[in-house]
């Protein structure tokens, strides 16, 4: 039984709960959570020891499940490392670019797994067309959401685009070559609402937009590239795919245009999307990745580069504001 402890018990970590309960081979220690009705509510609902030191909870199991709020991710996730605990710390890993660097060079030295929680990364769109042949050159990205006091102590940067960075990142095999950037502070200190431009070495171009002060909701992420269109709804869990006609693809509804260069018909299909709970199957590929002693999903590296391209985004939209 691999012993777990949740440190922070609110949205996001009452999910984690409810999913740690359902996966075998798990056995919930307990949890840390400073506030006491949030703790009192959580104890008397999961039946689950409350620990009002975290240390004490820390020694007593064998990986640390950290959905605090971000500014409190770097010192807890940290207390893990040094107990030689394994670590699952929510997204963005850690608040600061110092902060993250450190924790890379101590998980290291450590010799401890840490996922971060990537979580658009097991989302059932993504899934089913992450393992096709994708080699976007340009990149349209949409993360639109109502406004929601919790997570504006972040910008909308680390709190909303950091998802789609870090998808992008793993989609794209180039370096960031520029960023331009733009956000507005509407609702809180920080950007509510920006629009960034991504260029990669290898002249993809990925262009994204996100705002948490909207009146509707929407998670897109489309990628265009040499043959094909793919369009990847995360909110309603449905891809598509346009692309010249391939044979061999029996189910795509298929036209006709008519070209310079003759007839061309065009395949259009929806992949199947399987009824996958992405938090369930992160949490389980992390316990998997322990027990197998294997790499985890979304590692601290992974972490690190998606909070690097959100500080650069940070940084030009400070400077844009400061001219
Ligand atoms: N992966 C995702 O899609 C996703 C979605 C929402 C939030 N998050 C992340 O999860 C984290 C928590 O967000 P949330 O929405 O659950 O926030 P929340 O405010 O609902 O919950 C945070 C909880 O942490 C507790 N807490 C405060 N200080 C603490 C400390 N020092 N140690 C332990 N617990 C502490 C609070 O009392 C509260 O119960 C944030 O980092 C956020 O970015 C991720």
């Amino acid at each position: 039984m691999l012993k777990i402890g949740v440190f922070g018990a609110g949205h996001l970590g009452k999910f984690h709960l409810n999913n740690w309960k359902e996966i075998e081979g798990v056995q919930l220690v307990g949890f840390y959570d400073p506030g006491d009705r949030t703790a009192k509510s959580v104890t008397e609902k999961y039946q689950l020891k409350r620990y009002t030191d975290p240390e004490e909870l820390m020694q007593l199991i064998d990986a640390a499940d950290i959905a605090a709020p971000t500014n409190f991710h770097f010192e807890l996730c940290k207390m893990a490392v040094y107990m030689g605990k394994h670590v699952f710390v929510e997204k963005p890993m850690c608040n600061t670019m110092e902060e993250a660097h450190e924790l890379v060079k101590l998980v290291k030295e450590a010799n401890v797994k840490l996922q971060v929680g990537h979580v658009e990364r097991f989302n059932p769109a993504f899934l089913a067309v992450k393992d096709l042949q994708l080699n976007p050159m340009f990149i349209e990205v949409h993360r639109l959401s109502q406004f929601n006091p919790r997570g504006t102590e972040v910008s909308v940067i680390l709190d909303l685009m950091i998802h789609d960075i870090d998808i992008i990142l793993s989609l794209v095999k180039s370096n960031v070559k520029q960023v331009h950037a733009n956000g507005v502070a509407v609702m809180t200190d920080t950007p509510d609402i920006a629009n960034v431009r991504i260029e990669f070495d290898n002249g993809c171009v990925a262009n994204l937009t996100s705002s948490r002060i909207s009146m509707k909701k929407m998670r897109k992420i489309r990628l265009f590239q040499r043959d094909a269109y793919i369009g990847i709804d995360f909110l309603e869990k449905k891809s598509e795919i346009i692309k010249m006609k391939d044979s061999e693809d029996k189910e795509a509804f298929t036209f006709d245009i008519e070209t310079k260069n003759g007839t061309k018909t065009i395949a259009v299909s929806n992949p199947v999307v399987k009824d996958v709970n992405a938090i369930k199957m992160e949490l389980e590929q992390f316990k998997d990745s322990i027990i197998n002693n294997q790499s985890t999903a979304v590692t601290e590296v992974d972490g690190l580069r998606a909070m690097d391209v959100a500080h650069q985004i940070l940084q030009k939209i400070q400077r844009s504001i400061a001219s």
